[in-house]
């Protein structure tokens, strides 16, 4: 078991353990004290699984409990739902003494904590985060959010969860394609600032080991949130490959994953970097290898005018200029201001970093 503390604002812990389903109760109890009713908010696929061991648990340590069900899938971080909740909510007489349990991936812990903070102001939530990419990375550092029509996540708020309960266990019954889609994100602390967790994932590939791996990615993400809760600079190291990767999201009508498109962009940085001499060829060879090793793509296939236009829309941009992240060597990334021009540049010259060259993929 390993416990991990965020120091936010409001401070709280996160778990990491297998098994820890059965004591949710128990944790609630101890780290949401005086809550009186609890809400699973959960998706249909995660309810089937986990649902009744969590609400066991919860009425085991003498606490009421409700569930809200959604279809699973990203179409139902949106509006409406948002709104059902709340209604659901207030139809169950919650007050802000009661808490939210947000049970399932990001979409879940995105639409639940953006509700959490919502409802009369802000009600506490706890995230028991049961995808790779949820565990390490959507669970912790308050970004909740929903989508709208005009874009993903263009409406959400900084709240930070009480108490966040990795169970490592739920990761057995993932599809493979998930689950592969969250070793991009593994890969992407790896590349950001451990070079040891790098050769690990490099050594055992998608056997590594679970508790080491899931602890030691919430740790760089707490240092990151630590430093930079509100996302102003410091924690904007989290977004390698990511400006490319929301760009191709869009393009592909998110009919491509979130994690995919991460590994295609960090690995077209990688080779962007090295064509401009920021990192080695041997360095963006290394990133791809393993990005490839976990069979995840590694070459954006849409035009770069189309994804260029997209890339503008990016939460990064500041006026004519745009922040990327830049690898330095395994274990080591900058935070690079360029102006659009520059990153135009930059950008064309790694797509176009052929094998010949030492560009893999
Ligand atoms: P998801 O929540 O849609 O889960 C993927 C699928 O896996 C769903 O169909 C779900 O039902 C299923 N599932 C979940 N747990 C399971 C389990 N243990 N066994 C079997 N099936 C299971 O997707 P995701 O990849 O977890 O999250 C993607 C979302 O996270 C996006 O909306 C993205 O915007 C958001 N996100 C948020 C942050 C943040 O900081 N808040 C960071 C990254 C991503
Ligand atoms: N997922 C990036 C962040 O939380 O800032």
């Amino acid at each position: 078991m390993k416990m991990i503390n965020v120091n936010t604002s409001s401070p709280y812990p996160v778990i990491v353990d297998s098994c820890l389903l059965k004591e949710t109760g128990e944790y609630i109890r101890k780290y949401a004290p005086a809550a009186g009713k609890t809400a699973v908010i959960t998706d249909d696929t995660v309810d089937g699984l986990y649902g009744d061991t969590v609400r066991e648990s919860i009425r085991g340590a003498g606490l009421d409990v409700c569930t809200f069900v959604l279809p699973h899938g990203e179409a139902s971080k949106n509006g409406e739902n948002f709104l059902k909740i709340l209604e659901f909510l207030a139809e169950e007489h919650f007050t802000r003494s009661d808490l939210i349990a947000a049970l399932g991936g990001g979409v879940v812990g995105d639409l639940a904590g953006f509700a959490a903070a919502a409802y009369l102001r802000g009600i506490r939530f706890i995230q028991i985060p049961t995808t790779l990419l949820a565990q390490v990375d959507s669970s912790v550092g308050g970004k909740t959010a929903i989508d709208l029509p005009a874009g993903k996540n263009l409406a959400g708020a900084f709240y930070q969860p009480a108490l966040v309960l990795c169970d490592i266990g739920t990761l057995d019954t993932l599809p493979a394609e998930i689950f592969t889609d969250g070793c991009a994100e593994v890969i992407k602390y790896g590349i950001l600032g451990d070079k040891e967790l790098f050769g690990h994932l490099k050594e055992r590939g998608t056997g590594f080991d679970r508790e080491y791996v899931v602890a030691r990615c919430i740790e760089m993400k707490r240092d990151a949130v630590a430093e930079d809760e509100f996302d102003r600079g410091r924690r904007q190291i989290l977004n390698l490959g990511h400006t490319l990767a929301h760009a191709a999201e869009k393009l592909s009508g998110y009919r491509l994953s979130h994690g995919r498109a991460v590994a295609m962009g960090m690995a077209e940085i990688a080779r962007a970097a090295a064509a401009d001499g920021t990192c080695s060829r041997e360095c963006a060879a290394g990133i791809v290898d393993v990005l490839m090793q976990f069979d995840l793509p590694v070459r954006l296939e849409d035009p770069f005018e189309e994804l260029y236009q997209w890339m503008l829309s990016d939460k990064k941009r500041h006026g004519d200029r745009i922040n990327l992240i830049i690898p330095e060597e395994i274990g080591r990334c900058v935070i690079r201001e360029y102006t659009l021009d520059k990153m135009e540049s930059f950008i064309r010259c790694g797509m176009q970093y052929t094998k010949e060259t030492g560009g893999r993929g």
